[in-house]
């Protein structure tokens, strides 16, 4: 039977709030699937390191957070307020089914120029992806030639573990982080194989079809005790097995898909209506997108995962059941179409019919010219750092699901039985409050009336 258990910590400092492991050491970063995303994410931390380039859209590098009262005039920043990892000790490694390397998968990726990439070839052409656990009929619009061989999935698990501890070693990391940048998977449902570890364990060795590569890896890292966070629809960690891993092993789990583009559009919008009572009776959302994940996403079954990821924002948001009157009756539909041309700038429109005022109808069109890369990229670094940030937390790194970071995903895992927060502004309050109580400080309510006293 495997080995789940990781060492124990050692060394916790205190403080107001409860106990932070500082962040000494390297803090290893790795990632199945070193495709755009990733590629522009390790880029990018590589030209913020050398001075070359800023962390635009990236909250703990560039957001502050309040304390205390708006007449008290603290503000830091959010690195200077809890203890993050600093980007020159971040160290990476990956996997894929393709063999090259950072530097040319970011070349053939297509999303950053190539004078730019010249400047950081050094790092990125020395990551070199190890053999990835991958399966066609989990992404019918991809097949590679750098794929593991195995018994079992029992046995390719342990092989991904393998990997975790060769890096962990020859890189010198003293903490590790997964973060799936890998592709689309599959439509899958929870079933019984999912419900516990023993059943999942039992259903590795006969290669049972309900469980996909993304959750091999998953299995391995939690299994390591090294957190694992879920930039795509994939069910990968949403699963009843992998919530009592995490919380077994001190190894932080969030999810799913990644929040940037319409849905972030979305997520901004829609608490607006709402909080003006303005009706919706339909939301049309279509994109049309030329990178690898259109080319996946091509494919129904991938589709399937990207849809019902999308879908559920709106009807979370404006709650038919408590305003019937303005959205119990509303369309939504989303579309993507994968169009080669346009690459990684995807376009992304929105037609949005409302109603206001003794019903009278109005129309929004949104039009979003967006580079998804450039949009995630910033995201990755912020779920990598405030996971590694969790699991040396005394409070947060036994709790499984870390739901205050909701705010970087479409799809926000929650406790079960628990509908997920999609309003943007919630999500934000919510994770900038959860540091707050981590140091101690006092939550902002926003109540405001003792500066009328
Ligand atoms: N860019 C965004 O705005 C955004 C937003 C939300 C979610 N996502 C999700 O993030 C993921 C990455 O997006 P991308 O644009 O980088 O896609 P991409 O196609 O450029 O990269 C994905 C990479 O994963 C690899 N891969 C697939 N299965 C694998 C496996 N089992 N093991 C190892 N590698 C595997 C592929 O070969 C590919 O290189 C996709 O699932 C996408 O849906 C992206």
């Amino acid at each position: 039977m495997p080995n789940h258990r990781k060492p124990a910590k050692t060394e916790t400092r205190s403080h107001n709030g409860s106990e932070i492991q500082a962040p000494k050491g390297k803090l290893g970063v790795m990632i199945p699937g070193m495709g755009a995303v990733a590629t522009t994410f390790v880029a990018g931390v590589e030209a913020v390191r050398k001075g070359i380039a800023k962390p635009f859209g990236s909250l703990t590098q560039m957001g502050t957070i309040r304390l205390g009262k708006r007449t008290d005039a603290r503000s830091p920043k959010v690195k200077e307020f809890v203890p993050l990892a600093s980007l020159d000790d971040l160290v990476f490694t990956g996997w894929d089914i393709f063999e090259d390397d950072m530097y040319t998968a970011a070349a053939k990726a297509g999303v950053l120029e190539r004078d730019l990439l010249d400047r950081v070839k050094p790092l990125l052409g020395s990551i070199k992806p190890r053999k990835a656990v991958f399966d066609h009929n989990y992404v019918k619009n991809l097949d590679g030639p750098n794929v593991k061989k195995g018994k079992n999935k029992m046995d390719l698990a342990e092989q991904v573990r393998a990997d975790m501890r060769d890096f962990k070693k020859s890189s010198g990391a003293a903490r590790l982080v997964t973060i799936w940048c890998g592709s689309t998977e599959t439509f899958i449902e929870p079933s019984a194989v999912h419900q516990s570890i023993k059943a999942f364990e039992k259903a590795l060795t006969q290669n049972d079809e309900n469980i996909a590569p993304s959750m091999i890896y998953a299995y391995a890292s939690l299994s390591e005790g090294v957190p694992f966070a879920n930039g795509a629809p994939n069910l990968t960690v949403d699963i009843p097995v992998m919530h009592e891993l995490s919380r077994q092993n001190d190894a932080p789990i969030c999810g799913k898909d990644f929040k940037t583009g319409q849905t972030l559009m979305k997520t901004i919008l829609a608490p607006g209506f709402k909080a003006r009572l303005l009706g919706l009776s339909g939301w049309f959302s279509t994109n049309i997108l030329g990178n690898r994940d259109g080319e996946v996403l091509d494919d129904p079954g991938s589709f399937k995962t990207k849809e019902e990821s999308k879908l559920s924002v709106l009807e979370h948001i404006l709650q038919p059941e408590l305003y019937p009157d303005l959205y119990g009756n509303f369309t939504h539909k989303v579309r993507i179409n994968y169009y080669p041309p346009r690459g990684d700038n995807k376009e992304g429109w929105d037609n949005i019919d409302i109603f206001g005022w003794l019903g009278y109808p109005m129309q929004i069109k949104v039009d979003f010219l967006c580079r998804d890369s450039i949009l995630a990229a910033p995201i990755v670094l912020d779920l990598v750092l405030f996971n590694d940030l969790a699991q040396r937390s005394a409070e947060l790194r036994g709790i499984g699901i870390q739901e205050w970071l909701s705010f970087y995903f479409k799809s926000p895992m929650t406790a079960p039985g628990l509908y997920p927060e999609h309003d943007l502004f919630i999500q934000l309050m919510k994770l900038k409050n959860t540091l707050r109580h981590l140091r101690g400080e006092e939550l902002i309510t926003h109540l405001g009336l003792e500066y009328y006293d």
